[in-house]
This record gives structure tokens, C-alpha cells and sequence, in this order.
């Protein structure tokens, strides 16, 4: 029960879109409407407000790390397990890709997931970090930089942690990152995928 009830909380923080929020507090268009369409901190950069896309990425990274942060400081009182931990990681991220809040139409989930391997290990989330910014700055792509990362982040969390129950929530949170980045790999392969800081994109 208590599990089900740190779980579900996880899902709703989840699903707070902070590229719409964000976009709504600074006065921008909804960035569901232009660019990738996509409601991320990549896409709100795309309408030229850096403080909008910065608060974005710092909004969608705080909420998975809380969820984790939660249940692992309530991990003791509630006897929330591995299991359970990695059910409240997995529960956010998909709150980010499919919002209660907003249709269940959500992003892609690379700040998301950032915010959660943090939550889950600091080191973790620190090693996916340089490597996404290693791989964006060397290409200018974002998208480029996240599938980079969702590929490293199980074999990081294997070295670091082992094959426990959080392992398989990474591995999840994975496959469903790139699974949400197939239409960026197309637009890779045929040179049309745009770089950080372009103002267009091909639609998604
Ligand atoms: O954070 C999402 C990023 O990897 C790609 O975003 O808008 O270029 O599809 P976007």
C-alpha cells in the first residue's frame, strides 16, 4: 500500500511538464507547437529564451530527483525496499512521457531520467552527465547526447551499484529513451536533425 501510494505521488510530480509551465510563466509559445513539438528543455531553447529552457531542464531534473530523494528518506519508517525505490524511479519517468496532467502527451525524458540516476547515486548522475556534455558539446546535438548517455547509463549503474532492482528500472528508463528519441535518430541519419541553440526544427 505504501508502496502503491509512493509510487502513484511519483507519477503525479512526474507529470508536471515544466517546458509548459515554464513557457507559460516567461510568455512563450507552447513549445508543443513549434520545433519538435516536444515539451523539453532542448525545444524551449528553440524559442530563444535561455532563462526559460535553463528553468525547464532545472524543473524536469528536480522532479525525478525528488521522487527518488523521497522515497529513499521514507525508505526506513514506510520499509520501502529496492523494488520499491525502483518503482517510485520508474513511476516519474513516466509521469515526464505520458502526463496525467496533460493528455498523457509528454517529452522525452533526458532531464527526467538525469534527475532520477542522481537521486539514485550521485556518481551515477554525475558520470551520464559528462557524458551527455562531452557528446553535445563535440556535436552540438542534444538528442545525440541523450541516446550517448541512455546507452552508458545501465553499464554506469551495473559498475557502480550491480544487477539489483534499480538496475532494471535504468535499463527500462533506457530502452524508453530511445525508444521517445526515434524520430531524432531518423532526422541523424538523414542530416536534418537541428543543433543545440537552432532556432527550427523539423517537426516531429
Ligand atoms: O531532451 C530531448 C532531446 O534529446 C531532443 O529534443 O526537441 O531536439 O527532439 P528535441
Amino acid at each position: 500500500m505504501t508502496t502503491a501510494l509512493f509510487t502513484l505521488t511519483a507519477y503525479l510530480i512526474g507529470s508536471i511538464s515544466f517546458a509548459v509551465v515554464m513557457s507559460h510563466v516567461f510568455g512563450l509559445s507552447d513549445p508543443r507547437t513549434y520545433g519538435s513539438k516536444n515539451p523539453g528543455a532542448t525545444n524551449v531553447l528553440r524559442s530563444g529564451n535561455k532563462k526559460a529552457a535553463i528553468a525547464t531542464l532545472i524543473g524536469d531534473g528536480a522532479k525525478g530527483w525528488l521522487a527518488v530523494f523521497l522515497a529513499k528518506m521514507f525508505a526506513d519508517r514506510f520499509g520501502l525496499g529496492d523494488m520499491a525505490i525502483a518503482l517510485v524511479a520508474l513511476a516519474v519517468f513516466l509521469g515526464h512521457l505520458w502526463p496525467v496532467f496533460f493528455r498523457f502527451v509528454g517529452g522525452k525524458g533526458v532531464a527526467t531520467a538525469l534527475g532520477v540516476l542522481i537521486g539514485l547515486n550521485p556518481w551515477l548522475g554525475l558520470a551520464v552527465l559528462v557524458t551527455w556534455l562531452l557528446v553535445a558539446y563535440f556535436s552540438r546535438y542534444s538528442s545525440l547526447a541523450a541516446l550517448f548517455a541512455a546507452v552508458l547509463a545501465p553499464i554506469y549503474y551495473g559498475l557502480l551499484e550491480g544487477a539489483d532492482a534499480q538496475f532494471g528500472a535504468v535499463v527500462l528508463m533506457s530502452l524508453l529513451l530511445v525508444f521517445r528519441h526515434l524520430k531524432n535518430i531518423s532526422n541523424l541519419i538523414a542530416g536534418t536533425e537541428s543543433r543545440i541553440g537552432g532556432k527550427s526544427a523539423p517537426a516531429a
